[in-house]
């Protein structure tokens, strides 16, 4: 093992979300040097507003075979079934560790209580703090990864270092004051979360921005189905107020759902009712919509009395208070929002991406666990499995995935390249894209849109600096990479699929039962390396003249 002094680690971990410090604490157990760098303070991701909880079969009527079963069905033909089987075997073990690390979860006579969400067969949401499973446990790991690990905040992850086709380190800024700064590494891994910042309406914190996916991207590694966002159906969406998510364990709870004319809709789509996938539920309220040409559907939980509400939920009921809504009295307004990242960094079942020293876990990677649509609260547990797994990868001797490890080839569509850059137009703003990616790439796609959506994400990419200068630019330039990535994978994806959903092909077909992973040309990587190198030397160049 080597010191962490002059800047080098053993693990250099991109992003302090549950994914990020979970696997700092695992390979600090085996005692590697770990650098944790995250671009804002330290409990600033995704994983703070999880609030329905983590899926793990502990029930005495559950098994690891039923959750299973749920995930793949909801998965939509998409779910690697090795990787699942991994994900829904592991999770017990995986929730003890997050005992050990002193997260407490809900209990009643010293058994933790089970929750219920869509698609799932049985009971099985482990939860915390009622409807508070993220916040209670970015606190518990941020606290101790504090006194174990080396944490940077506010320090921005700008590229990759690969040395003879490794990564050696990584190349980052502090956002608040732009200085540079780099670490080496013997092994770098992108924990940064998803790309729900590249819609208009979001569950997602501002952190996310898909940063992982376009350093990974950027350092030749492959990206794989990054077509597939998950649309949550349930977010109070307020003018001039964050968007705010109303769990989807309150369905789980009995809400029912009902258009503004007072239509209890879901009857009409899907016999498993307001319990269907998400996918179902969002469509079907984005059709409600359109048919009462309001921009909400609502949500009635009033046969609950408020106490039970507020003990049961206390962030939720709380909130709708603030907003003058009484879930105990009032039906609440919601509507879909964008919230998972299904696609990301491609790796296999021990998070190596296709870069040699480069590991993606949490949401930026994309295992295949989820398919084209992600079964409720099978993300923060996929972010501990896979990162339990690369841990033991690098540091646990005996332990490794075979070179060919990776999912199976049948699936693999093949790495494609995005199109040309066409000439330099204008840099967008954020909203702009935003703005576009909601209405063309949103619920409810077709070829038209996409088509045009895909060249005109192209001209402003072409637009953007090559080395932006602040926290703003770059995450808008991930942004952009994520959203043509996003674009053009869904206007190659000629089908509907989980997520996915086109209506000038509306059903699933089987010739696209398959993944779509694009890479960028070996020769556009080397010349982004170049132009890292450059740009660093001529900064050093000028703090030694300065
Ligand atoms: P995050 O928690 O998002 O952490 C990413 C980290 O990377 C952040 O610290 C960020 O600042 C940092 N970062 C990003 N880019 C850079 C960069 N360039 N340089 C340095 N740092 C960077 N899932 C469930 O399973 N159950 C739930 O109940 C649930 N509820 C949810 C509710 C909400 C409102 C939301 C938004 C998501 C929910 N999810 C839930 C999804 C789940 O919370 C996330 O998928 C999960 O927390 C992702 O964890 P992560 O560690 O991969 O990423
Ligand atoms: C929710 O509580 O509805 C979110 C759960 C999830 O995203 O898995």
């Amino acid at each position: 093992m080597t010191t962490a002094r002059d800047g080098r680690y053993d693990l250099v971990v991109i992003g302090s979300g549950i994914a990020g410090l979970y696997a700092a604490l695992q390979a600090r157990e085996h005692g590697a040097s770990v650098l944790v760098v995250t671009k804002g303070s330290i409990d600033e991701a995704s994983t703070r507003y999880a609030q329905g909880g983590i899926a793990a079969a502990l029930g005495p009527e559950d098994s690891p075979a039923d959750h299973l079963r749920d995930t793949i069905e909801a998965g939509a033909g998409l779910v690697d079934e090795a990787a699942a089987r991994i994900l829904c075997y592991e999770a017990a073990d995986r929730i003890a560790d997050l005992v050990r690390y002193g997260v407490r979860f809900d209990t009643v006579d010293g058994e933790i209580t089970l929750g219920r969400e869509a698609a799932h067969s049985a009971s099985r949401i482990v939860h915390a703090r009622g409807d508070g499973t993220g916040l209670e446990i970015e606190l518990s790991l941020s606290a101790l990864a504090q006194r174990e690990v080396t944490i940077l905040e506010h320090t921005l992850a700008s590229s990759i270092v690969v040395e003879d086709g490794r990564a050696a380190g990584i190349e980052a800024f502090t956002s608040t004051t732009g200085e540079r700064r780099s670490f080496g590494a013997g092994n770098v891994v992108l924990a940064t979360g998803g790309a729900g910042q590249m819609y208009r309406t979001t569950t997602n914190p501002d952190v996310s921005t898909g940063d992982g996916v376009a350093l990974a991207y950027a350092a030749g590694a492959e990206v794989m189905d990054m077509e597939f966002t998950q649309f949550h159906p349930t977010a109070l969406v307020l003018p001039g107020q964050p968007v705010f998510l109303i769990s989807e364990a309150v369905r789980g709870e009995g809400a029912l759902l009902y258009a503004t004319d007072g239509v209890r809709f879901m009857e009409r789509y899907d016999a498993r009712l307001e319990l269907a996938p998400r996918d179902i539920v969002t469509r079907a309220e984005h059709a409600e919509m359109a048919r009462t040409g309001a921009d909400h559907v609502l949500l009635d939980i009033t046969d609950r009395d408020g106490s039970w509400l507020a003990a049961r939920f206390p962030q939720i009921y709380a909130r709708c208070l603030e907003a003058g809504l009484d879930m105990a009295r009032d039906r609440i307004p919601v509507s879909p929002a964008a919230h998972y990242t299904m696609g990301g960094v491609r790796t296999n079942t021990w998070g190596e991406t296709t870069v040699a020293g480069l590991f993606a876990v949490g949401e930026t990677a994309c295992t295949g666990v989820h398919g084209a649509n992600r079964l409720a609260s099978n993300s923060l547990l996929e972010t501990m499995v896979f990162a339990k797994r690369m841990v033991e990868r690098l540091f646990k001797a005996g332990e490794g995935a075979s070179p060919d490890s990776m999912m199976p080839p049948a699936l693999i569509a093949g790495a494609i390249t995005l199109l040309p850059a066409l000439g330099d137009h204008a840099v967008p703003s954020t909203d702009e894209v935003r703005a576009l990616m909601w209405k063309q790439v949103g619920i409810i796609r077709n070829g038209t849109g996409l088509r045009d959506t895909a060249v005109r994400l192209a001209r402003w990419h072409a637009g953007m600096p090559p080395e932006p200068f602040d926290r703003e630019g770059y995450e808008l330039r991930s942004i952009l990479v994520c959203a043509r990535l996003a674009a053009e994978g869904a206007l190659r994806r000629e089908e509907s699929r989980g997520a996915h959903y086109r209506t000038d092909f509306p059903e699933p077909r089987d010739s696209w039962r398959r993944h779509l992973v694009f890479r960028e040309p070996e020769a556009r990587v080397e010349a982004l390396r170049d132009l890292n190198r450059d740009t660093l030397r001529d900064e050093r160049q000028r703090e030694v003249t300065a």
